[in-house]
């Protein structure tokens, strides 16, 4: 793994437009379970069974309970030194944005300032009928909108669901631009956002704890942890 960080610390420095595309996998190790992982939610239950829209209109009680126990899970979890290690490298003018699939908002609260939040906001809760905003407690408390009786739920892009044009495409137009991007902890499993590796007209790296992406997908891959190797990889560019 050695020769792979500084293969990436090379190519960091001399490129001048790096985006990062983050998953589940940059969150595991603040206590957030992926999806695909070995532990990963999908494991004993079907995404689509308790995270799509479907289930929201049809089956408001399985939505609510799978949607507020992963929000109390979230009280206390912090970003680790992954993510304040992006954030110091956008600091530095060495990476220009973060597109994350993720939905706790880690990134932000490490101190990241240009993230794009394809998959939504968990703590943003709005009603669905009239999109005016209700606080967590209001959602955890299973109430219904208090200005148009519609269901509370969180910010985050159900199954069935589109993404958020504008994150989309700010992430899209930054990823087309980039010289370098850095995909950090993710199965590639869900569309459209594994397309976007194949949209940069630059060099493609996978971090990532299992191979992901086939041949040709990727010009360098390091397979581990992205905690130990952001740390490495930090290391590196202090040389
Ligand atoms: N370091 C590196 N890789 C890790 C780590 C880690 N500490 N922990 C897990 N991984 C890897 C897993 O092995 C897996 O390959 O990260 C990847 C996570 O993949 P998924 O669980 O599928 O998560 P993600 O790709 O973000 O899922 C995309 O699917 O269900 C939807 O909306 C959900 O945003 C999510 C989307």
């Amino acid at each position: 793994m050695k020769n792979e960080v500084m293969e990436l610390a090379d190519l960091l420095k001399n490129s001048k437009h790096v985006v990062v595309l983050t998953g589940a996998g940059m969150d595991t190790e603040s206590n957030i379970p992926d999806f695909r992982g070995k532990d990963g939610w999908w494991k004993n239950m079907d995404p689509r069974t308790v995270a799509s829209i479907d289930t929201l209109q049809e089956n408001y009680s399985l939505f609510h309970e799978f949607y507020s126990m992963r929000l109390k899970m979230l009280e206390g979890v912090k970003p680790h030194k992954g993510h304040f290690i992006l954030a110091e490298l956008e600091s530095r003018g060495m990476i220009e944005g973060i597109a994350t699939q993720n939905v706790a908002g880690l990134h932000a609260m490490a101190g990241s300032r240009r993230v794009y939040e394809l998959h939504g906001n968990i703590r943003s809760i709005r009603c669905n009928n009239c999109h005016r905003e209700a606080g967590l407690k209001n959602f955890l408390n299973k109430e219904k909108c208090n200005f148009c009786g519609g269901a509370l739920r969180p910010g985050v892009v159900l199954f069935g669901e589109m993404l958020p044009n504008e994150a989309w495409d700010s992430a899209m137009s930054a990823i087309e631009r980039s010289d370098l991007l850095v995909v950090i902890g993710t199965s590639l499993e869900v569309y459209p956002v594994n397309q976007l590796p194949m949209m940069t007209r630059g060099k493609t790296v996978l971090i990532n704890n299992e191979d992901r992406g086939g041949s040709g997908m990727f010009d360098l891959k390091i397979i581990g942890k992205a905690r130990e190797v952001l740390e490495e990889l930090y290391d590196n560019l202090e040389d």
